[in-house]
């Protein structure tokens, strides 16, 4: 029977902590609990809050925004992001991302939420979130490999 070696367990071949890495994403994931107190979420309860840091310096936080039309609700990572966009302007670039929820529970940035990362993070940002066995770290580059890009011929 296959057994995965325990150092592929252990690191899925990529950067990954259950230690907060630097103060400075310490900080950034304060900032990410701060604002999901800031949460609307009536529907699910679910109180998530993002801080992305900027290459300019800036830290720009969002959360979860719910709608009775359940589908057009936004999720706290693309509010983060489209706050970014409308304060700095197109050429932003992302260099960290911290996630929180209020709920104690997993939340790692949804499909939707990294695709659209994708358009201004660097590749090697860390991504700092909930997961189920604890806070996780890992570089942009390994939670969305080959995000889709439009490339006419
Ligand atoms: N949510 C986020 O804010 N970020 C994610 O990446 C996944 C889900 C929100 C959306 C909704 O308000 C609640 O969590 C439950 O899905």
């Amino acid at each position: 029977m296959y057994s995965t070696p325990s150092n592929v367990l252990a690191s899925n071949f990529m950067p990954d902590t259950n230690t907060i890495p630097d103060h400075a994403l310490e900080n950034l994931l304060e900032q990410a609990r701060q604002v999901a107190l800031n949460s609307y979420s009536p529907y699910s309860g679910f109180r998530v809050g993002a801080a992305l840091r900027l290459t300019n310096g800036a830290i720009v936080t969002g959360t979860n925004v719910e709608n009775v039309s359940y589908g057009l609700t936004i999720c706290a990572e693309r509010s983060a992001l489209v706050t970014a966009v409308s304060q700095f302007g197109p050429d932003i670039r992302i260099d960290a991302v911290a996630v929180a929820n209020l709920n104690n529970a997993a939340s790692p940035p949804c499909g939707a939420c990294r695709q659209m990362l994708s358009e201004f993070i660097l590749p090697d940002a860390p991504v700092l979130f909930p997961a189920a066995d604890g806070l996780r770290t890992l570089p942009f580059s390994a939670i969305l490999p080959h995000a889709f890009e439009l490339k006419l011929k």
